[in-house]
Order: structure tokens, then C-alpha cells, then sequence
């Protein structure tokens, strides 16, 4: 990938070009970028882009490098929840960091309302510019504490908010531990009190029969349905490509 950044080509061209001699300038630019790689810094910052949803996305220091088990909730989301991409339905993005979950929603369902929040400006600022890059109109950004800015209801909430304790994170791999924000990993009692906000209030935002999607950590959605039995119509959890349970599905009454 660093190599076929440095001479501009697709990552699948170098096998075309396997014998062609790099430039002076070539293999010091590529030296340059093998460096920070072995300095443990992501590719995806040295790159400064990732594919999310078949988007491009804008990626560094400003938020968390989107990964491919929120892929996986947006597809269940367009697969089964809201199979109808013309739907004309409002959409809430809780904590969009660099914008990718309400960037695939806004890349599929044309006709519906996006609203993005962020506690972070930093965050915010990225998702921006990466709703621009793929001239996605309509999504408004909102820099907000979860709820606390947004008004109205919402046939889907969508939220990967951080979920791992501190203990996590300190013995996570370093292009994370260093990378990532921590704001965007960490949270209070062992990682499950932002989901316990959210879930608690998410009744109040959701339209009757609407649906809240969260990523959670791996023993957490489990501890959730039992917790918030009483509070949705009917709650599934389900799992990831890998069968870890990672999503917790919750439809309002
Ligand atoms: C795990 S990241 C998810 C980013 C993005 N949605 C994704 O899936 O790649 C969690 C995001 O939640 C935001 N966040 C944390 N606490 C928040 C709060 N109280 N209110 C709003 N956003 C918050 C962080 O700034 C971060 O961008």
C-alpha cells in the first residue's frame, strides 16, 4: 500500500510492475513512509484515507480510524432493517467521529434526514470535510453531548460510542493505544456507561416501531438486553462475520 501511494498507482498494478527500478526521490519517499509504519503509526494516517461503505474517507489524528465491524452495522441496518433505499426516514448518528457510519447512510438513503453529533470539534471538523469529499448533502453535523443538542425523533439511531475500559485500551495494539483518541475508546465502568446513556434515552428519540443499532464490546450487549428488557418492544442481539455477539438491536414500542 505505501509503495503504491508513492508511485500513485493501485496497490494491485505492483505486481505488473514488479521489475521497474524505483527513482532516487521514489525510494527515499518510500523510506520516509516505511519509517513511520515501523513507528507503529496506522496506514490508514500515513495513507491519510480509508474505504468505508465503498466511500473514501479522510483519515488521521481527528478521530477514530473507522473499522470494518461498523461496516458490518451499517449493512445489517440497509440489509434488514431499512431494505428500502428510497425511504424518506431520519437518521441519527450518535458520535460520527470521522463521519462514516451517517456518510454510508446518507451514500444509500438519498431521501433521508441525517443528523451527526460528535462531543469532539475535532471529530466533527473530519466527518465534515468527509461528507464534502463524497458530495453527501444531506447530513447536518451537531456538536453535542449524545442527546443533549437533538430535537425530534428518529426511525434509526445509530451509535458506536467508545466501549472499552482503560485497562483495555493500555494493553491495546500501540496504532491504537497512540492513534486513536481516547475519547473515542474509553469509557467509565469497564466500558459500558455511554452505552447505558444511550440506551436509556434513546426511547425518547426514536419514532414508534424505530430502531437503535449500537457496536458494543463483547460481553456487553448481553448485559444490555437484560438491563433494558423493559424499556424496548423486542431487542436482538447479533453477531459479527467473526459470531462475536457485537450489536445490540433495540425497537421502540
Ligand atoms: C468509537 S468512536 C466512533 C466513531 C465513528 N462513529 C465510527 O464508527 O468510526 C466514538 C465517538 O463518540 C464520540 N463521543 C464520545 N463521548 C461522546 C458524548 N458524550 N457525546 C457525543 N459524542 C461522544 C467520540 O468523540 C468518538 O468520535
Amino acid at each position: 500500500m505505501l509503495l503504491a501511494s508513492v508511485l500513485g498507482c493501485k496497490r494491485l498494478e505492483l505486481f505488473l510492475r514488479f521489475d521497474q527500478p524505483l527513482s532516487a526521490s521514489q525510494l527515499s519517499d518510500f523510506r520516509e513512509l516505511a519509517k513511520r509504519r515501523a513507528k507503529r503509526e496506522p496506514l490508514q494516517h500515513i495513507l491519510g484515507e480509508v474505504e468505508f461503505f465503498g466511500l473514501k474517507l479522510r483519515s488521521d489524528r481527528r478521530a477514530l480510524i473507522p473499522r470494518f465491524e461498523t461496516e458490518e452495522l451499517c449493512e445489517i441496518s440497509v440489509e434488514t432493517l431499512f431494505p428500502d433505499r428510497s425511504a424518506n426516514i431520519r437518521i441519527l448518528d450518535l458520535g460520527t467521529g470521522s463521519g462514516a457510519i451517517a456518510c454510508a447512510f446518507a451514500s444509500v438513503y438519498k431521501n433521508a434526514d441525517i443528523v451527526a453529533v460528535d462531543k469532539s470539534p475535532d471529530a466533527l471538523s473530519l466527518a465534515r470535510e468527509n461528507a464534502e469529499l463524497n458530495s453527501l448533502k444531506n447530513i447536518s453535523f451537531m456538536l453535542s453531548d449524545w442527546f443533549d443538542g437533538v430535537d425530534g425523533r428518529f426511525d434509526l439511531i445509530a451509535a458506536n460510542p467508545p466501549y472499552l475500559s482503560e485497562a483495555d485500551v493500555a494493553s491495546a495494539e500501540p496504532e491504537v493505544r497512540n492513534y486513536d483518541p481516547k475519547s473515542a475508546l474509553v469509557s467509565a465502568d469497564g466500558g459500558i456507561a455511554d452505552l447505558r446513556i444511550i440506551l436509556s434515552r434513546a426511547p425518547d428519540y426514536l419514532t414508534s416501531g424505530g430502531c437503535i443499532i449500537c457496536e458494543c464490546g463483547l460481553e456487553q450487549p448481553r448485559k444490555l438486553a437484560e438491563e433494558f428488557k423493559e424499556v424496548f418492544a423486542q431487542i436482538e442481539i447479533l453477531p459479527d462475520s467473526s459470531r462475536r455477539t457485537r450489536f445490540f438491536l433495540g425497537k421502540a414500542r
